[in-house]
């Protein structure tokens, strides 16, 4: 699945400053001196939390600026990790795993059943991403949502996570088996 990609469109704002200053300055503080170009991962998180979960062109901007280096070089990290969303994203942000173990245990059923529930439902509530490893392989199939990650998953639990997602109930993230 595509990720969400788009530096031109018109609904970029034209200017980005980090509300907290404190965050950004304590990110950078953790490299040391004449790395900070380091920090450009934690800025760019930073951005997205403060951003509705995507990050604007102008915000890479700025993080370009403030770290001293040439813009292109943010859009690369931005657009390699697919945790950073270049463009606005659905309140829910359903990232399922795709990789072999996942894969093995019926992922692609897994994200079928969530793009058909996403498909279904009112415009903007959910994005439905195929990422690589989440780091819980064990428990596979596994997809997180937004911060949550739910594991052991089938084409029915994930259905029905996806229905309880729709009508506002925030269900426990876990083993959902
Ligand atoms: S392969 Fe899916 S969580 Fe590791």
């Amino acid at each position: 699945m595509k990720k969400p990609y788009d530096l031109t469109a018109d609904y970029q704002p034209a200017a980005f400053t980090f509300a907290n200053k404190k965050a950004v300055e304590e990110a950078i503080a953790r490299y040391p001196e004449g790395q900070q170009a380091s920090a450009v991962m934690p800025l760019l998180w930073i951005a997205q939390r403060q951003h509705d979960n995507w990050i604007p062109r102008a915000a890479m901007d700025e993080i370009a600026k403030i770290l001293s280096m040439p813009p292109v070089k943010v859009y690369e990290v931005a657009s390699f990790y697919t945790m950073y969303n270049l463009a606005p994203i659905g309140r829910y942000h359903v990232q399922c795993c795709g990789t072999t173990p996942c894969w093995l245990r019926g992922s692609e059923r897994v994200m079928a059943a969530c793009a058909e529930a996403a498909a279904r439902a009112p415009d903007g509530l959910f994005t439905v991403s195929e990422v690589e490893c989440l780091g819980a392989c064990t428990a596979a199939p596994v997809l997180q949502v937004n911060d949550d990650t739910y594991e052991g998953l089938t084409p029915a639990s994930a259905k029905e996570l996806m229905a309880l997602l729709e009508q506002g109930i925030d269900p426990k993230a876990g083993d959902k088996q």
